[in-house]
């Protein structure tokens, strides 16, 4: 089975700036604090809102210094609909970017029930806000939708969805309820899937925070398997952009993949981040595998590339640079480090493997 195909990637551009304000669930993350803070800046007249429930990654640290008069916090779940229509009416909301997810595969094989609430009732409760009150809705969604892709090809938007996580698997249904809300009641719609992001302020379990933080200090970066799994590491920041272009210039019920196109093992990776810190060799420690580890991910990205966009990073220069911002803002992530909620999962995530190692 596949997704309707969109008859063209372009759209009558849509008028993002003129929304008298654009609602960011899930601001207050990782992706999602980057795309504020981006958008802020392109946009200072514009009253933005996040929506966030600060219950997993969301921090409002993370956009220190841009609260004001123009950027609100609301503190509430994309699962909460009256919270979400009290929100869209109070501030006349005109569109909304949902950033808000639970998104590490290693959480979602530790208990999965919290990502079918938040990733599928949560996006459904979206749409129904959005269909009554004619908003646009704009999903953020995954290459991991497509599950393992065998080399040489790249995920096209039409492929069929075969996720094998648990985390894909919301992420595919989240997609699904959108696109049949397209087809359905007509609700104006986009969706990017993205490759793997990287850049500041990521949450500590992800493979490269996890992996710099670890190097810095002096603890073993946990490989799984024989980390030759391909990941399309991109810059947030280009993922980003090419929000922006899809919110403008997508065509309602269109997905667009994001990436580079290029791959990196996740071997290279360690080897990278570990050169970008100035260590010798990198601490490598082969560890036991991900239960249905996906093997690569790969994106053709031709359409997004329609619209006019291109990345500014190569994966190489990404996860340098990325890495290079964990050791010049150790301020930023030691007190998460030193956690208890960080702690506890990194003793049930890793103390076995790196002990059995
Ligand atoms: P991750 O950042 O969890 O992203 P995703 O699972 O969405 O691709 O992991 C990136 C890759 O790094 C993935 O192939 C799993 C691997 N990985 C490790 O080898 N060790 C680790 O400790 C983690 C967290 C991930």
């Amino acid at each position: 089975m596949s997704f309707p195909p969109t008859t063209t990637p372009h759209a009558p551009a849509r008028q993002p700036d003129t929304w008298p304000a654009l609602l960011v669930t899930g601001g207050c993350g990782f992706i999602g604090s980057r795309f504020v803070e981006r958008w802020r800046a392109a946009h200072p007249a514009q009253p933005v809102v996040v929506l966030d429930s600060l219950t997993y990654a969301g921090r409002p640290e993370n956009l220190a210094g841009l609260w004001g008069p123009a950027l609100h916090l609301e503190v509430a779940s994309i699962t909460d609909a009256d919270a979400v229509r009290r929100v869209c009416d109070q501030y006349g909301v005109g569109g909304i970017v949902n950033f808000a997810a639970q998104t590490h595969v290693d959480q979602s094989i530790l208990g999965s029930l919290e990502f079918t609430h938040t990733n599928v009732l949560g996006t459904h409760t979206l749409l129904e806000v959005a269909r009554e009150r004619g908003i646009h809705l704009h999903q953020v969604s995954t290459d991991e939708v497509y599950g393992d892709v065998p080399a040489p090809h790249h995920s096209l938007e039409t492929d069929p969805l075969t996720p094998r996580s648990p985390y894909a698997a919301s992420k595919a249904a989240a997609d699904h309820l959108v696109l049949a809300y397209h087809q359905t009641h007509g609700s104006s719609v986009t969706v990017t899937r993205a490759a793997n992001n990287v850049g500041p302020r990521q949450h500590l379990e992800k493979a490269l925070a996890l992996f710099a933080t670890n190097a810095l200090l002096g603890l073993p970066l946990p490989l799984y398997g024989d980390g030759l799994q391909q990941r399309d590491y991109m810059h947030v920041d280009d993922h980003c952009a090419a929000i922006e272009l899809v919110l403008r210039g997508g065509a309602s019920g269109g997905v667009f993949n994001v990436g580079t196109g290029l791959e990196l093992s996740n071997r290279r990776m360690a080897q990278l981040v570990t050169q970008a810190l100035g260590l010798p060799d990198a601490p490598v420690r082969h560890v036991s595998d991900r239960p249905g580890h996906d093997r690569r991910y790969s994106l053709n990205t031709d359409r997004v590339q329609a619209l006019g966009w291109a990345p500014d990073f190569t994966p190489e220069q990404a996860v340098l640079s990325a890495a290079r911002w964990y050791a010049a803002n150790r301020a930023w992530w030691e007190p998460i480090r030193r956690s208890e909620a960080f702690a506890a999962y990194y003793e049930r995530q890793y103390a076995a493997r790196l002990g059995a190692s």
